[in-house]
């Protein structure tokens, strides 16, 4: 590959870092490294990147659909301003998870019609139950998700932890900040929201059949 085009798919990535990420292919080896990349792309392992990158871009696209049906409820409540700042820290990971789908072209999963519908029914649903619905909500979801994005984490240490520093630095990263999600959900009462342990149960069940169908579909 020339630099010409080596520097063209290094301009495609700005983290919010400011590092230069790196551009791969579907299918093929490249064996260039990229700019400032300390990833050699073809000693990935394409299938655990394309799993990981499809199932985490669902799961934010699913966050956000669930922030936007509380909004919808709860939007001109005192929580409302406490949603949105959740809710605009999604959009951040939605799109940071959109860039990686381009740069490693990833398929996004078949599912995203219907994680659109159950995603905002399921924000919206427990938004009617009040505040603590909502919140129960968000301690459930997030929670789930802070823990797929350490097994994430732990899977990608166990192989070659270098190839993949700045894939796991968005993973650390957004994972942190769905654990303070979390613990804004506990604060606001999430508790108190009606059968919150069996309500937290169901939603959590839910998390992980999008999990596993995300990976796969
Ligand atoms: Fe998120
Ligand atoms: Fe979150």
């Amino acid at each position: 590959m020339s630099c010409v085009r080596a520097a063209a798919a290094c301009s495609l990535w700005w983290l919010r870092t400011g590092t230069l990420q790196p551009l791969s292919a579907y299918g093929r080896r490249i064996s260039v490294r990229f700019c400032s990349s300390r990833i050699t792309l073809d000693n990935i392992n394409r299938e655990a990147v394309d799993r990981i990158i499809r199932v985490d871009h669902a799961g934010e696209y699913g966050a956000n659909r669930i922030y936007a049906g509380q909004m919808a409820i709860l939007g001109r409540t005192s929580v409302g301003p406490v949603i949105q700042k959740m809710w605009d820290q999604e959009k951040d990971h939605l799109k940071k998870f959109s860039e990686l789908m381009v740069a490693f072209r990833v398929r996004p999963t078949i599912l995203m019609p219907f994680w659109n519908v159950v995603g905002f029914a399921l924000g919206a649903g427990t938004a009617l139950l009040g505040k603590e619905g909502a919140m129960a909500c968000t301690v459930a979801v997030e929670e789930s998700i802070a823990h797929h994005y350490n097994n994430q984490i732990r899977t990608l240490m166990e192989k070659e932890p270098e190839k993949y520093e700045e894939l796991l630095q968005v993973i650390r990263k957004f994972r942190d900040e769905e654990l303070e999600h979390h613990d804004i959900g506990l604060e606001h009462d999430a508790e108190l929201a009606p059968a919150y342990a069996v309500l937290k149960s169901i939603i959590q069940a839910g998390c992980r059949v999008a999990i596993y169908l995300s990976e796969r579909l």
